[in-house]
């Protein structure tokens, strides 16, 4: 197999030409046109809540979240220390301090045991993060997070259509974001969303995201609160509603794609895939592997050269916040031990992952890793 796989493509297999095109001939190019509601309200009720506000990226979703619940300068926010740096810079853009807690090693996602002790009188939220599209432990979250008084700010970024005890990302906390850059199991090529169930979290949020003009009144220009820009354009929208159209679709073959890996690899020495949360359905946004030099026989890094040389594309895992000059210089507390963060971060790698990869293309690069193996 000669041609390059890149480690992600999106598919527009749907409605994304004509939608877009029927905006682009109407005019409708800005943040006014139909595509926006009709995104907001496709999507949310895919992730079965009441209210979307569509934004034009994953970290603005999530600083807007942040602010609609008030957090700000003075408050502490529980974040995982395994994960992409968007989350930790909406807590710093808040004026709040991020505070990581270590990831759990099997799942990856944050160690729910090891909340508690981070918590002190300053902290005011909890963002667990559906790492890799495998939806946090949400029961145990959620009763520490009711019993200290803390909100719960879903970072679903990588997790569109994933599903807790049967129901869908999005809907299991206060407020909940998402991504839509173009490796994303639904992408508008950059964009995002906030969805929630609370009507005045809704109008704080669409407030907030369109310069604190009022929701309700003339606009006479004059401003009571500092607003941000962050309006999605109605371009974008057009892609979004056309993906959420087909949102199934594009989860059903990640978690196919997955499936295939995991079949072809699992006896291989040395590769360690990601544990499924209890009671989950991972979507699988990225085939991420771990490797265990002293049982493949070679570092991740070999691997990735190697892979690389037979034309395979991959990236490297997160590095751990505690890793993070610009959340260390930002007040973080960046001294703790972060064994599992470390870990992920050191030895793990995503494979080629778009929806539309193919099985011969999954076979090919199984095989390249387990012909390397020693
Ligand atoms: C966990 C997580 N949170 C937030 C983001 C930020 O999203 P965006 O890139 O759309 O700003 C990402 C992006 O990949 C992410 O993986």
């Amino acid at each position: 197999m000669s041609d390059f796989i890149p480690v992600c493509e999106p598919m527009l297999a749907g409605n994304e030409i004509d939608y877009v095109t029927e905006a682009v001939k109407t005019g409708w190019i800005s943040s006014s046109g139909k595509y926006v509601g009709q995104f907001e309200e496709a999507f949310s009720s895919y992730c079965g809540c009441r209210y979307g506000v569509a934004v034009c990226n994953g970290t603005v979703a999530l600083h807007l979240a942040l602010t609609a619940l008030g957090i700000g300068a003075g408050d502490e926010v529980i974040i995982p220390s395994f994960t992409m740096i968007a989350t930790a810079y909406a807590v710093c853009y808040t004026g709040a301090v991020p505070v990581f807690v270590d990831a759990d090693k099997n799942t990856w996602n944050i160690d729910v045991s090891l909340i508690e002790e981070k918590i002190t009188p300053k902290t005011r939220a909890i963002i667990p993060v559906h790492i890799m599209g495998n939806p946090c432990d949400m029961d145990a979250i959620k009763s520490i997070a009711d019993k200290h008084g803390l909100y719960i700010v879903e970072d679903a970024a990588e997790a569109h259509g994933a599903e807790y005890k049967g129901k869908k990302t999005g809907s299991f906390s206060d407020i909940a974001c998402f991504s839509f850059f173009a490796n994303k199991n639904i992408t508008t090529g950059e964009g995002g969303m906030v969805v929630m169930n609370d009507e005045e979290l809704y109008k704080k949020c669409r407030y907030h995201k369109n310069m604190c003009f009022p929701l309700d009144a003339p606009r006479n220009y004059l401003h009571n609160d500092i607003g941000f820009n962050y309006r999605m354009s109605n371009l974008h929208a057009a892609i979004g509603l056309a993906q959420t159209e087909l949102a199934d679709k594009y989860r059903d073959h990640r978690i196919a794609n997955a499936k295939l890996y995991f079949e072809n690899l699992k006896d291989c020495p040395g590769i360690v895939f990601q544990t499924d949360e209890k009671d989950s359905l991972n979507v699988h946004w990225m085939n991420s592997i771990i490797v265990d030099p002293e049982k493949y026989g070679h570092t991740r890094d070999e691997l990735i050269g190697y892979l690389k040389l037979q034309g395979i594309d991959t990236r490297l895992l997160f590095n751990g916040m505690h890793r993070q000059k610009a959340l260390k210089d930002f007040g973080c507390d960046c001294d703790g031990d972060y064994p599992v963060t470390d870990m992920l971060s050191d030895n793990g790698f995503y494979l080629p992952s778009a929806s539309n990869l193919g099985s011969d293309k999954i076979d090919y690069i199984s095989s390249v890793i387990k012909e390397f193996a020693k």
